[in-house]
């Protein structure tokens, strides 16, 4: 046995013997943050103004309003630095997951349906149609975005974190406490947002003008994950764990638009998808979350 043939084989045992070594794994161990290309780097082509288009609308979405946004946030409200940020569900890392199964459709979602979703949802509109010169241009602005990334691995990054659970259940009247003083100088006392010449300079996180109750950030979990990396916007990751569940429960105690998938009444929606670490349906201070009137 030559030497060299003696060390391929050695490594090649080796590699089999620690998983983490082979280049994919070796990549999702790493804890450096992707980045993304710089949009000086954008070719002035139709590729290029695709790109463009497609941060345009993530940036600016309420230009689709009335056609498929019927509230008052943008893409990048909760995808913080137009989808590049790391930990707030940024679209480099999202576009090489896709097509994926997810639990809430019980079903394989391509990238084009994940988007389509957020605006069901998060964006409580009606989502662009499959081929849709929105949805080409927002395909094509994820995909540059992912210049360079792996293809079926999940970056460091990736989503919003996950929380360990509280050590004590997360509370309402203490959540409210910590949003009158953490928050509420930017969202508004009443959740409201704060606008500047009509346009939302902060955005509502309750009320007609917010995502509606079919949305990922309804889930308590997954707002306090994003609260904790994210907010206060300019103080990240300064809240206990503690306090971003009991934030995060205060947020979501609050009426909001109805979940899309209405089946008649609060008590059957609940049943059918609300299996999920939420309020909707509870009984706060004498109101069924879900059942207000128009
Ligand atoms: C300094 C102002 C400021 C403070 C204070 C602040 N936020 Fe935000 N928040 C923002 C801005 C701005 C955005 C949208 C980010 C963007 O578009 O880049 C945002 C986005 C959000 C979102 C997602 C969008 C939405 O409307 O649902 C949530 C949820 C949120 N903030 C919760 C909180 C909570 C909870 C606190 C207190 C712990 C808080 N924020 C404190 C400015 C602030
Ligand atoms: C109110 C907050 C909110 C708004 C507004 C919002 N999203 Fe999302 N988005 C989420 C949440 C929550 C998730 C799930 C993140 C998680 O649980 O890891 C998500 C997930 C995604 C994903 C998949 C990310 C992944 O890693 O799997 C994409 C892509 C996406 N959103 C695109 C969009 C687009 C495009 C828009 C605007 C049309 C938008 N989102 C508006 C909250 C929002």
């Amino acid at each position: 046995m030559t030497n060299t043939v003696f060390l391929r084989s050695l490594s090649v045992a080796l590699l089999a013997w620690m998983p983490w070594m082979t280049p994919a794994g070796a990549y999702a161990q790493d804890k450096t943050p992707f980045t993304p290309p710089s949009e000086a780097s954008l070719p002035s082509d139709k590729f290029g103004d695709m790109v463009r288009l497609g941060k345009d609308l993530f940036v600016h979405t309420h230009k689709l309003r009335g056609k498929y946004v019927g509230n008052g946030l943008t893409c990048a409200n909760c995808h913080l630095d137009a989808g590049r940020h790391a930990n707030s569900a940024p679209l480099w890392a999202a576009y090489t997951i896709y097509p994926a199964y997810r639990k809430k459709t019980d079903d394989v979602s391509t990238f084009e349906q994940r988007l389509q979703g957020c605006f069901k949802y998060s964006m409580n509109g009606k989502a662009p149609p499959p081929g849709s010169l929105e949805l080409t241009a927002l395909t094509t602005y994820s995909y540059w975005l992912a210049t360079g990334a792996p293809v079926g691995v999940s970056l460091p990054g990736q989503g919003y974190p996950k929380l360990d659970k509280p050590a004590q259940p997360p509370n309402i009247a203490r959540g409210a406490k910590i949003y009158a003083a953490n928050c509420a100088l930017c969202h508004g006392e009443n959740g409201g947002g704060t606008k500047a010449e009509g346009a939302y300079v902060f955005p509502p996180l309750w009320g007609q003008d917010s995502f509606n109750w079919g949305a990922g950030m309804h889930r308590v979990d997954t707002a306090a994950g994003f609260i904790k990396a994210n907010m206060p916007l300019s103080k990240p990751n300064s809240l206990s764990d503690q306090e971003a569940w009991d934030v995060a429960t205060f947020v979501n105690s609050q009426e909001r638009p109805q979940d899309p998938r209405f089946r008649g009444n609060v008590a059957a929606t609940k049943k059918a998808f609300h299996d999920e670490q939420c309020l909707y349906g509870d009984n706060v201070d004498g109101h069924v979350l879900g059942s207000r009137k128009k």
